[in-house]
Protein backbone atom coordinates (compact mmCIF):
# COMPACT_ATOMS: atom_id res chain seq x y z
CA UNK A 1 0.00 0.00 0.00
CA UNK A 2 2.89 2.75 1.16
CA UNK A 3 4.56 1.64 -2.41
CA UNK A 4 1.19 2.23 -4.13
CA UNK A 5 1.08 6.09 -2.34
CA UNK A 6 4.78 6.37 -3.24
CA UNK A 7 4.45 5.75 -6.81
CA UNK A 8 1.45 8.07 -7.08
CA UNK A 9 3.31 10.96 -5.10
CA UNK A 10 6.31 10.68 -7.68
CA UNK A 11 3.89 10.37 -10.88
CA UNK A 12 2.30 13.26 -9.97
CA UNK A 13 5.50 15.25 -9.06
CA UNK A 14 7.08 14.78 -12.11
CA UNK A 15 3.41 15.81 -13.96
CA UNK A 16 3.94 19.71 -12.89
CA UNK A 17 1.34 21.87 -10.84
CA UNK A 18 -0.17 23.08 -14.87
CA UNK A 19 -1.07 19.19 -15.75
CA UNK A 20 -2.10 18.31 -12.60
CA UNK A 21 -4.85 21.06 -12.82
CA UNK A 22 -5.86 20.58 -15.94
CA UNK A 23 -6.44 16.70 -15.21
CA UNK A 24 -8.83 18.10 -12.10
CA UNK A 25 -10.85 20.49 -14.16
CA UNK A 26 -11.69 17.39 -16.79
CA UNK A 27 -11.80 15.11 -14.47
CA UNK A 28 -14.83 17.77 -12.79
CA UNK A 29 -16.28 18.51 -15.96
CA UNK A 30 -16.60 14.74 -16.76
CA UNK A 31 -18.02 14.06 -13.85
CA UNK A 32 -20.82 16.99 -13.77
CA UNK A 33 -21.52 15.80 -17.27
CA UNK A 34 -22.58 12.56 -16.11
CA UNK A 35 -23.85 13.33 -13.01
CA UNK A 36 -25.75 16.85 -14.22
CA UNK A 37 -29.34 16.63 -16.18
CA UNK A 38 -30.27 13.34 -17.86
CA UNK A 39 -30.88 14.99 -21.19
CA UNK A 40 -34.33 12.90 -21.23
CA UNK A 41 -35.31 14.72 -18.37
CA UNK A 42 -37.12 18.08 -18.64
CA UNK A 43 -36.17 19.71 -15.31
CA UNK A 44 -38.42 22.65 -14.28
CA UNK A 45 -36.29 25.77 -14.50
CA UNK A 46 -33.44 26.07 -11.39
CA UNK A 47 -30.32 27.92 -10.00
CA UNK A 48 -26.99 26.37 -12.17
CA UNK A 49 -26.03 22.88 -10.85
CA UNK A 50 -22.06 22.58 -10.11
CA UNK A 51 -20.42 19.50 -10.49
CA UNK A 52 -20.01 17.28 -7.32
CA UNK A 53 -21.77 19.63 -5.29
CA UNK A 54 -24.97 20.71 -7.58
CA UNK A 55 -26.31 23.99 -6.07
CA UNK A 56 -25.52 23.75 -2.64
CA UNK A 57 -22.87 26.53 -3.02
CA UNK A 58 -25.96 29.01 -3.92
CA UNK A 59 -28.22 27.38 -1.36
CA UNK A 60 -25.32 27.87 1.33
CA UNK A 61 -25.25 31.84 0.12
CA UNK A 62 -28.90 32.89 -0.33
CA UNK A 63 -30.20 30.29 2.73
CA UNK A 64 -27.34 32.00 5.40
CA UNK A 65 -29.51 33.96 7.20
CA UNK A 66 -31.47 30.40 8.09
CA UNK A 67 -35.16 32.25 7.63
CA UNK A 68 -37.56 30.56 5.65
CA UNK A 69 -37.73 33.73 3.68
CA UNK A 70 -34.08 32.70 2.17
CA UNK A 71 -35.68 31.17 -0.76
CA UNK A 72 -38.61 33.37 -1.57
CA UNK A 73 -36.49 35.46 -4.60
CA UNK A 74 -35.56 32.63 -5.89
CA UNK A 75 -39.57 31.62 -7.22
CA UNK A 76 -39.62 35.07 -9.02
CA UNK A 77 -36.78 33.81 -11.22
CA UNK A 78 -37.40 30.27 -12.25
CA UNK A 79 -41.23 30.35 -11.13
CA UNK A 80 -43.24 28.18 -8.75
CA UNK A 81 -41.99 24.79 -9.55
CA UNK A 82 -38.07 24.68 -8.99
CA UNK A 83 -35.10 22.09 -9.60
CA UNK A 84 -32.40 22.05 -7.32
CA UNK A 85 -29.38 19.66 -7.12
CA UNK A 86 -28.09 18.78 -4.02
CA UNK A 87 -24.38 17.36 -4.50
CA UNK A 88 -25.92 14.58 -6.48
CA UNK A 89 -29.63 14.37 -5.56
CA UNK A 90 -32.03 16.05 -7.60
CA UNK A 91 -34.83 18.13 -5.38
CA UNK A 92 -38.27 19.80 -6.42
CA UNK A 93 -39.68 22.92 -4.70
CA UNK A 94 -43.38 23.33 -4.87
CA UNK A 95 -44.51 26.87 -3.90
CA UNK A 96 -48.04 27.17 -4.01
CA UNK A 97 -50.72 25.54 -2.94
CA UNK A 98 -52.26 24.06 -6.29
CA UNK A 99 -48.58 22.48 -6.82
CA UNK A 100 -48.46 21.08 -3.18
CA UNK A 101 -52.47 19.74 -3.95
CA UNK A 102 -51.39 17.97 -7.15
CA UNK A 103 -48.83 16.06 -5.84
CA UNK A 104 -49.36 15.01 -2.47
CA UNK A 105 -53.17 15.11 -3.20
CA UNK A 106 -53.92 13.90 -6.90
CA UNK A 107 -50.20 12.11 -7.30
CA UNK A 108 -50.67 10.85 -3.78
CA UNK A 109 -49.90 7.24 -5.03
CA UNK A 110 -46.50 8.48 -6.48
CA UNK A 111 -45.38 11.24 -3.97
CA UNK A 112 -45.80 9.79 -0.62
CA UNK A 113 -42.41 8.07 0.01
CA UNK A 114 -40.03 9.34 2.58
CA UNK A 115 -36.46 9.75 0.66
CA UNK A 116 -35.02 6.75 2.87
CA UNK A 117 -32.32 6.07 0.39
CA UNK A 118 -30.44 9.74 1.24
CA UNK A 119 -27.13 8.47 3.37
CA UNK A 120 -27.83 10.48 6.33
CA UNK A 121 -31.62 8.83 6.63
CA UNK A 122 -30.26 5.32 5.47
CA UNK A 123 -27.78 5.31 8.05
CA UNK A 124 -30.34 6.57 10.74
CA UNK A 125 -33.23 3.76 10.06
CA UNK A 126 -31.67 1.19 7.37
CA UNK A 127 -32.82 1.27 3.65
CA UNK A 128 -35.86 -0.43 4.34
CA UNK A 129 -37.24 2.66 6.42
CA UNK A 130 -38.80 2.45 9.84
CA UNK A 131 -41.46 3.62 12.31
CA UNK A 132 -44.06 6.31 10.54
CA UNK A 133 -41.77 9.03 9.23
CA UNK A 134 -39.64 6.91 7.62
CA UNK A 135 -41.20 4.03 6.52
CA UNK A 136 -43.09 3.78 2.92
CA UNK A 137 -45.63 1.24 0.74
CA UNK A 138 -48.33 -0.94 2.91
CA UNK A 139 -46.04 -1.22 6.11
CA UNK A 140 -46.14 2.50 6.61
CA UNK A 141 -49.77 2.64 6.22
CA UNK A 142 -49.98 0.19 8.84
CA UNK A 143 -47.58 1.92 11.46
CA UNK A 144 -49.38 5.50 10.71
CA UNK A 145 -52.76 3.73 11.38
CA UNK A 146 -51.95 2.00 14.82
CA UNK A 147 -49.77 5.04 16.10
CA UNK A 148 -53.34 7.29 15.00
CA UNK A 149 -55.27 4.80 16.86
CA UNK A 150 -52.94 4.69 19.46
CA UNK A 151 -52.82 8.67 19.93
CA UNK A 152 -56.94 8.92 20.01
CA UNK A 153 -58.27 9.55 22.83
CA UNK A 154 -58.94 5.72 24.02
CA UNK A 155 -58.31 6.45 27.78
CA UNK A 156 -54.77 5.97 28.68
CA UNK A 157 -54.84 4.54 31.95
CA UNK A 158 -57.56 5.67 33.83
CA UNK A 159 -57.11 10.10 32.80
CA UNK A 160 -58.04 10.90 29.48
CA UNK A 161 -55.77 12.42 27.17
CA UNK A 162 -57.22 15.51 27.61
CA UNK A 163 -57.25 15.72 31.05
CA UNK A 164 -53.46 15.04 31.27
CA UNK A 165 -53.01 17.90 28.93
CA UNK A 166 -54.88 19.91 31.62
CA UNK A 167 -53.09 18.52 34.53
CA UNK A 168 -49.57 19.56 32.40
CA UNK A 169 -51.15 22.95 31.91
CA UNK A 170 -51.46 23.35 35.43
CA UNK A 171 -47.89 22.39 36.42
CA UNK A 172 -46.73 25.47 33.76
CA UNK A 173 -48.62 27.98 35.20
CA UNK A 174 -47.37 26.83 38.59
CA UNK A 175 -43.92 27.03 36.97
CA UNK A 176 -44.45 30.22 35.61
CA UNK A 177 -45.47 31.91 38.99
CA UNK A 178 -42.60 30.88 40.58
CA UNK A 179 -40.82 33.34 38.77
CA UNK A 180 -43.13 35.86 40.44
CA UNK A 181 -43.35 38.73 37.75
CA UNK A 182 -39.63 38.65 37.14
CA UNK A 183 -38.51 38.34 33.58
CA UNK A 184 -37.69 35.22 32.42
CA UNK A 185 -37.40 32.98 28.81
CA UNK A 186 -40.24 30.87 28.57
CA UNK A 187 -38.17 28.80 25.97
CA UNK A 188 -37.47 25.34 27.89
CA UNK A 189 -40.47 25.50 30.18
CA UNK A 190 -42.42 25.50 27.55
CA UNK A 191 -40.26 22.72 26.04
CA UNK A 192 -40.82 20.42 29.29
CA UNK A 193 -44.30 20.70 28.82
CA UNK A 194 -44.75 19.91 25.61
CA UNK A 195 -42.45 16.73 25.81
CA UNK A 196 -44.52 15.39 28.86
CA UNK A 197 -47.44 15.04 27.18
CA UNK A 198 -45.37 12.76 24.58
CA UNK A 199 -43.71 10.94 27.67
CA UNK A 200 -47.40 10.21 28.94
CA UNK A 201 -48.46 9.03 25.84
CA UNK A 202 -45.43 6.89 25.64
CA UNK A 203 -43.63 5.87 28.55
CA UNK A 204 -47.03 7.07 30.64
CA UNK A 205 -45.29 9.03 32.59
CA UNK A 206 -44.57 12.97 33.24
CA UNK A 207 -40.92 14.06 34.80
CA UNK A 208 -40.49 17.46 36.61
CA UNK A 209 -39.10 20.42 35.00
CA UNK A 210 -35.93 20.39 36.89
CA UNK A 211 -35.57 16.38 36.80
CA UNK A 212 -35.01 15.53 33.27
CA UNK A 213 -34.42 11.66 32.99
CA UNK A 214 -31.35 9.80 31.22
CA UNK A 215 -33.45 8.60 28.38
CA UNK A 216 -35.50 12.27 27.59
CA UNK A 217 -31.98 14.14 27.40
CA UNK A 218 -30.62 11.70 25.35
CA UNK A 219 -33.39 11.93 23.10
CA UNK A 220 -33.45 15.64 23.24
CA UNK A 221 -29.56 15.92 22.58
CA UNK A 222 -30.09 13.77 18.90
CA UNK A 223 -33.27 16.39 18.37
CA UNK A 224 -31.37 18.70 18.72
CA UNK A 225 -28.16 17.40 16.33
CA UNK A 226 -31.06 16.94 13.91
CA UNK A 227 -30.89 20.26 12.24
CA UNK A 228 -28.29 18.92 9.29
CA UNK A 229 -30.40 21.52 6.67
CA UNK A 230 -29.89 20.78 2.63
CA UNK A 231 -26.89 19.09 3.26
CA UNK A 232 -28.69 16.22 5.14
CA UNK A 233 -29.79 14.94 1.95
CA UNK A 234 -26.47 14.12 -0.19
CA UNK A 235 -23.80 11.82 -0.03
CA UNK A 236 -21.73 14.86 1.80
CA UNK A 237 -23.17 14.00 5.11
CA UNK A 238 -21.39 10.90 5.43
CA UNK A 239 -18.17 13.25 5.94
CA UNK A 240 -19.77 16.52 7.43
CA UNK A 241 -22.51 15.06 10.23
CA UNK A 242 -21.79 14.38 13.66
CA UNK A 243 -21.39 10.51 14.51
CA UNK A 244 -22.36 11.38 17.54
CA UNK A 245 -26.05 11.36 16.07
CA UNK A 246 -25.55 7.79 15.89
CA UNK A 247 -24.48 6.90 18.82
CA UNK A 248 -26.89 8.60 20.63
CA UNK A 249 -29.24 6.24 18.98
CA UNK A 250 -28.06 3.15 19.99
CA UNK A 251 -27.61 4.47 23.36
CA UNK A 252 -31.72 5.22 22.90
CA UNK A 253 -32.22 1.80 21.60
CA UNK A 254 -30.90 0.69 24.72
CA UNK A 255 -32.92 2.71 26.96
CA UNK A 256 -35.82 2.20 25.21
CA UNK A 257 -35.74 -1.53 25.57
CA UNK A 258 -35.21 -1.33 29.32
CA UNK A 259 -38.74 0.80 29.10
CA UNK A 260 -40.35 -2.16 27.62
CA UNK A 261 -38.95 -4.41 29.19
CA UNK A 262 -40.34 -2.92 32.57
CA UNK A 263 -43.23 -2.74 31.54
CA UNK A 264 -43.59 -6.45 30.04
CA UNK A 265 -43.18 -7.22 33.57
CA UNK A 266 -46.50 -4.94 34.81
CA UNK A 267 -48.73 -5.77 31.64
CA UNK A 268 -52.29 -6.31 32.15
CA UNK A 269 -53.74 -6.15 28.65
CA UNK A 270 -57.02 -4.98 30.22
CA UNK A 271 -55.68 -1.83 31.72
CA UNK A 272 -53.38 -0.52 28.89
CA UNK A 273 -51.64 2.69 29.95
CA UNK A 274 -49.59 3.88 27.38
CA UNK A 275 -48.24 3.38 23.72
CA UNK A 276 -45.68 0.55 25.19
CA UNK A 277 -48.50 -1.08 26.38
CA UNK A 278 -50.08 -1.25 23.27
CA UNK A 279 -47.33 -2.50 21.58
CA UNK A 280 -46.95 -5.76 23.59
CA UNK A 281 -50.32 -6.16 23.05
CA UNK A 282 -49.78 -6.60 19.40
CA UNK A 283 -47.41 -8.23 19.29
CA UNK A 284 -48.51 -10.76 22.15
CA UNK A 285 -51.77 -10.65 19.38
CA UNK A 286 -49.29 -11.70 16.68
CA UNK A 287 -51.46 -9.69 14.07
CA UNK A 288 -48.46 -9.12 11.82
CA UNK A 289 -44.67 -10.06 12.46
CA UNK A 290 -43.05 -8.48 9.99
CA UNK A 291 -44.49 -5.06 10.42
CA UNK A 292 -44.56 -4.86 14.18
CA UNK A 293 -40.98 -5.13 15.02
CA UNK A 294 -39.18 -4.04 18.17
CA UNK A 295 -36.98 -1.54 15.73
CA UNK A 296 -40.49 -0.09 14.00
CA UNK A 297 -41.88 0.68 17.70
CA UNK A 298 -38.52 2.14 18.87
CA UNK A 299 -38.92 4.36 15.07
CA UNK A 300 -42.18 5.10 16.33
CA UNK A 301 -41.43 6.08 19.55
CA UNK A 302 -38.33 8.28 18.53
CA UNK A 303 -40.39 9.90 15.93
CA UNK A 304 -43.16 10.63 18.63
CA UNK A 305 -40.63 13.07 19.93
CA UNK A 306 -39.02 14.15 17.09
CA UNK A 307 -42.29 15.54 15.80
CA UNK A 308 -44.39 16.04 18.69
CA UNK A 309 -42.31 18.53 20.65
CA UNK A 310 -40.51 20.73 19.16
CA UNK A 311 -43.37 21.65 16.50
CA UNK A 312 -45.93 22.40 18.96
CA UNK A 313 -43.08 23.68 21.78
CA UNK A 314 -42.52 25.99 18.88
CA UNK A 315 -46.01 26.94 18.03
CA UNK A 316 -46.68 27.79 21.94
CA UNK A 317 -43.56 29.95 21.95
CA UNK A 318 -44.47 32.15 19.28
CA UNK A 319 -48.09 32.70 20.27
CA UNK A 320 -46.56 34.33 23.26
CA UNK A 321 -43.99 36.84 20.82
CA UNK A 322 -47.40 37.26 18.87
CA UNK A 323 -49.45 38.29 22.10
CA UNK A 324 -46.83 40.53 24.16
CA UNK A 325 -46.55 42.52 20.53
CA UNK A 326 -50.31 42.90 20.28
CA UNK A 327 -51.75 43.26 23.92
CA UNK A 328 -55.29 44.06 22.09
CA UNK A 329 -55.26 40.52 21.26
CA UNK A 330 -54.22 39.11 23.96
CA UNK A 331 -57.34 41.35 25.90
CA UNK A 332 -59.52 40.04 23.19
CA UNK A 333 -58.74 36.49 24.10
CA UNK A 334 -58.64 36.66 27.73
CA UNK A 335 -62.21 38.39 27.50
CA UNK A 336 -63.39 35.55 25.61
CA UNK A 337 -61.73 33.32 28.38
CA UNK A 338 -63.88 34.77 31.11
CA UNK A 339 -66.89 34.47 29.42
CA UNK A 340 -66.64 31.23 28.48
CA UNK A 341 -64.39 29.57 30.51
CA UNK A 342 -64.10 32.04 33.54
CA UNK A 343 -61.44 31.47 36.30
CA UNK A 344 -62.72 28.48 38.33
CA UNK A 345 -61.77 25.83 35.96
CA UNK A 346 -59.27 24.82 32.99
CA UNK A 347 -60.04 25.07 29.20
CA UNK A 348 -61.26 21.84 27.73
CA UNK A 349 -62.00 20.98 23.82
CA UNK A 350 -65.33 21.52 23.70
CA UNK A 351 -64.80 25.35 24.93
CA UNK A 352 -63.55 26.05 21.44
CA UNK A 353 -66.40 26.37 19.36
CA UNK A 354 -67.66 28.98 21.30
CA UNK A 355 -64.48 30.93 21.25
CA UNK A 356 -64.10 32.22 18.01
CA UNK A 357 -61.61 35.11 18.62
CA UNK A 358 -58.91 32.64 20.74
CA UNK A 359 -59.47 29.91 17.26
CA UNK A 360 -58.98 32.80 15.38
CA UNK A 361 -55.75 33.73 17.57
CA UNK A 362 -53.75 30.66 17.74
CA UNK A 363 -54.78 29.73 13.33
CA UNK A 364 -53.42 33.27 12.99
CA UNK A 365 -49.88 32.30 15.09
CA UNK A 366 -49.92 28.59 13.08
CA UNK A 367 -50.35 30.57 9.92
CA UNK A 368 -47.78 33.26 10.22
CA UNK A 369 -44.77 31.55 12.62
CA UNK A 370 -45.27 28.39 10.44
CA UNK A 371 -43.42 26.09 12.80
CA UNK A 372 -42.66 23.48 9.84
CA UNK A 373 -41.81 25.56 6.93
CA UNK A 374 -41.00 23.19 4.40
CA UNK A 375 -42.92 20.02 5.37
CA UNK A 376 -41.58 16.89 5.55
CA UNK A 377 -39.43 15.63 2.76
CA UNK A 378 -41.19 13.08 0.20
CA UNK A 379 -40.20 11.39 -2.73
CA UNK A 380 -41.38 10.11 -5.98
CA UNK A 381 -41.88 6.13 -5.92
CA UNK A 382 -42.45 6.09 -9.73
CA UNK A 383 -42.00 8.76 -12.12
CA UNK A 384 -44.72 11.40 -11.79
CA UNK A 385 -46.01 14.34 -13.83
CA UNK A 386 -46.14 17.49 -12.18
CA UNK A 387 -46.98 20.69 -13.91
CA UNK A 388 -46.43 19.12 -17.05
CA UNK A 389 -42.62 18.10 -16.38
CA UNK A 390 -42.03 14.39 -15.66
CA UNK A 391 -40.67 14.24 -12.58
CA UNK A 392 -38.31 10.54 -12.54
CA UNK A 393 -38.61 8.27 -9.59
CA UNK A 394 -36.48 8.84 -6.23
CA UNK A 395 -36.17 12.90 -6.89
CA UNK A 396 -36.83 14.24 -3.82
CA UNK A 397 -40.20 16.57 -3.48
CA UNK A 398 -41.15 19.56 -0.88
CA UNK A 399 -43.93 21.51 -0.66
CA UNK A 400 -43.06 25.09 0.31
CA UNK A 401 -45.90 25.48 3.04
CA UNK A 402 -44.57 28.41 4.57
CA UNK A 403 -44.81 30.20 1.03
CA UNK A 404 -48.38 29.14 0.46
CA UNK A 405 -48.99 30.58 4.04
CA UNK A 406 -47.15 33.93 3.05
CA UNK A 407 -48.85 34.30 -0.44
CA UNK A 408 -50.60 37.51 -0.55
CA UNK A 409 -52.93 36.40 -2.83
CA UNK A 410 -54.29 33.59 -0.34
CA UNK A 411 -53.93 36.23 2.95
CA UNK A 412 -53.71 39.83 2.59
CA UNK A 413 -50.96 41.39 4.63
CA UNK A 414 -49.66 38.05 5.19
CA UNK A 415 -46.51 39.67 7.40
CA UNK A 416 -48.89 40.84 9.40
CA UNK A 417 -50.18 39.32 12.62
CA UNK A 418 -54.31 39.80 12.19
CA UNK A 419 -56.83 36.80 14.08
CA UNK A 420 -59.37 39.16 12.25
CA UNK A 421 -58.80 38.04 8.85
CA UNK A 422 -59.81 34.39 10.25
CA UNK A 423 -63.19 35.69 11.25
CA UNK A 424 -66.82 35.99 9.13
CA UNK A 425 -69.08 39.19 9.18
CA UNK A 426 -70.62 36.67 12.10
CA UNK A 427 -67.88 36.55 14.43
CA UNK A 428 -67.75 32.68 12.75
CA UNK A 429 -64.23 31.19 11.95
CA UNK A 430 -63.22 31.26 8.36
CA UNK A 431 -62.33 27.74 7.15
CA UNK A 432 -59.58 27.94 3.87
CA UNK A 433 -58.37 25.27 2.26
CA UNK A 434 -54.61 27.29 1.90
CA UNK A 435 -54.12 26.83 5.69
CA UNK A 436 -51.98 23.28 5.11
CA UNK A 437 -49.54 23.82 8.13
CA UNK A 438 -49.75 20.42 9.10
CA UNK A 439 -49.39 19.71 5.03
CA UNK A 440 -51.86 17.97 3.09
CA UNK A 441 -52.48 14.30 1.24
CA UNK A 442 -51.54 10.82 3.14
CA UNK A 443 -48.95 11.79 4.58
CA UNK A 444 -50.20 15.03 6.47
CA UNK A 445 -49.30 15.37 9.81
CA UNK A 446 -50.26 12.60 12.30
CA UNK A 447 -50.41 14.46 15.60
CA UNK A 448 -52.53 17.10 13.92
CA UNK A 449 -55.31 16.32 16.78
CA UNK A 450 -53.12 16.16 19.72
CA UNK A 451 -51.32 19.56 18.28
CA UNK A 452 -54.57 21.32 17.93
CA UNK A 453 -55.25 19.99 21.86
CA UNK A 454 -52.74 20.63 23.26
CA UNK A 455 -52.16 24.38 21.83
CA UNK A 456 -55.70 25.23 22.92
CA UNK A 457 -55.46 23.62 25.82
CA UNK A 458 -51.63 25.24 27.23
CA UNK A 459 -52.75 28.84 25.18
CA UNK A 460 -55.76 29.52 27.28
CA UNK A 461 -54.62 27.87 30.34
CA UNK A 462 -52.17 30.66 30.12
CA UNK A 463 -54.04 33.60 29.26
CA UNK A 464 -56.37 33.06 31.71
CA UNK A 465 -53.82 33.09 34.58
CA UNK A 466 -51.35 35.84 33.43
CA UNK A 467 -51.04 38.96 30.82
CA UNK A 468 -47.87 38.32 29.74
CA UNK A 469 -45.35 41.17 28.86
CA UNK A 470 -42.05 42.47 27.38
CA UNK A 471 -40.08 43.20 30.29
CA UNK A 472 -39.43 46.96 30.98
CA UNK A 473 -36.14 47.83 29.08
CA UNK A 474 -36.09 44.97 27.00
CA UNK A 475 -36.78 44.99 22.61
CA UNK A 476 -39.87 43.33 21.88
CA UNK A 477 -39.89 39.98 20.11
CA UNK A 478 -39.11 39.81 16.66
CA UNK A 479 -42.44 38.64 15.02
CA UNK A 480 -41.57 37.34 11.83
CA UNK A 481 -37.82 36.78 11.66
CA UNK A 482 -36.34 33.98 13.98
CA UNK A 483 -34.25 30.14 13.57
CA UNK A 484 -35.15 28.14 10.72
CA UNK A 485 -33.55 24.69 11.10
CA UNK A 486 -36.01 22.00 10.02
CA UNK A 487 -38.56 23.53 12.65
CA UNK A 488 -38.99 27.35 12.86
CA UNK A 489 -38.77 28.97 16.68
CA UNK A 490 -38.46 32.28 17.81
CA UNK A 491 -35.14 34.20 18.98
CA UNK A 492 -34.49 33.42 22.18
CA UNK A 493 -36.33 36.80 24.27
CA UNK A 494 -38.01 36.76 27.84
CA UNK A 495 -41.27 37.93 29.20
CA UNK A 496 -42.77 38.74 32.77
CA UNK A 497 -46.08 38.19 33.71
CA UNK A 498 -49.06 39.90 35.53
CA UNK A 499 -51.10 37.30 37.53
CA UNK A 500 -54.62 38.11 36.76
C1 LIG B 1 -47.97 22.67 15.73
C2 LIG B 1 -47.62 21.43 15.73
C3 LIG B 1 -47.28 20.58 14.52
C4 LIG B 1 -47.11 20.95 13.21
C5 LIG B 1 -47.25 22.34 12.59
C6 LIG B 1 -46.79 19.74 12.48
C7 LIG B 1 -46.55 19.69 11.11
C8 LIG B 1 -46.20 18.56 10.43
C9 LIG B 1 -45.83 18.52 9.03
C10 LIG B 1 -45.81 19.73 8.11
C11 LIG B 1 -45.53 17.24 8.72
C12 LIG B 1 -45.03 16.72 7.36
C13 LIG B 1 -46.16 16.21 6.51
C14 LIG B 1 -45.68 15.79 5.15
O1 LIG B 1 -44.66 15.12 5.04
O2 LIG B 1 -46.34 16.17 4.15
C15 LIG B 1 -45.71 16.45 9.91
C16 LIG B 1 -45.53 15.08 9.97
C17 LIG B 1 -45.68 14.33 11.11
N1 LIG B 1 -46.06 14.80 12.34
FE1 LIG B 1 -46.52 16.71 12.83
N2 LIG B 1 -46.76 18.69 13.34
C18 LIG B 1 -47.08 19.15 14.61
C19 LIG B 1 -47.19 18.39 15.75
C20 LIG B 1 -47.10 17.03 15.81
C21 LIG B 1 -47.32 16.23 17.00
C22 LIG B 1 -47.77 16.75 18.35
C23 LIG B 1 -47.06 14.93 16.65
C24 LIG B 1 -47.09 13.67 17.48
C25 LIG B 1 -47.81 13.27 18.27
C26 LIG B 1 -46.68 14.91 15.25
C27 LIG B 1 -46.37 13.77 14.56
C28 LIG B 1 -46.06 13.74 13.22
C29 LIG B 1 -45.66 12.53 12.52
C30 LIG B 1 -45.49 11.14 13.12
C31 LIG B 1 -45.44 12.90 11.18
C32 LIG B 1 -45.03 11.98 10.04
C33 LIG B 1 -46.28 11.46 9.35
C34 LIG B 1 -45.98 10.47 8.24
O3 LIG B 1 -44.87 10.46 7.72
O4 LIG B 1 -46.89 9.69 7.90
N3 LIG B 1 -46.72 16.20 14.77
N4 LIG B 1 -46.12 17.26 10.94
Amino acid sequence: MTNVVQSLSDFFATLGLTTVLIFVTVLLISLWMLSSRNPRVNWPPGPVCFPVVGCLPQLMISGRRRQPTDLLPWYDTYGNIMHIKLGEQHMIMLGTYELIQEAFVKNAATVSARPTWVYYIRRLVGKDGAGVIFKNGHAWKELRRFTLSSLRDFGLGRKSLQEKIQDEARYLVQNIEDENGKAFSPRDRIGKAVSNIISIVVFGARYDYEDTPEMLSVLEESVRLNKGGPLAFTNLARLLFPKKKFVLMDELYILIRQEVKRHRQSFDPTDIRDFIDLYIKVTQERLDPEIFTDWNVFRIIVDLYLAGTDTTANALRWSLVHMVNHPDVQKRVQKEIDQVIGQGRVAKMEDKASMSFTEATILEVFRMSTVVPMGGPHATSESTTLAGYTIPKDTIILGDLYRVLHDKNNFEDPYKFKPERWLDGDGKVIKSDKMIPFSIGPRICLGKGLAEMESFIFFTTLLQNFTFKVPEGDNPPNGVEGLHAITFSPHDYNVCTVRR
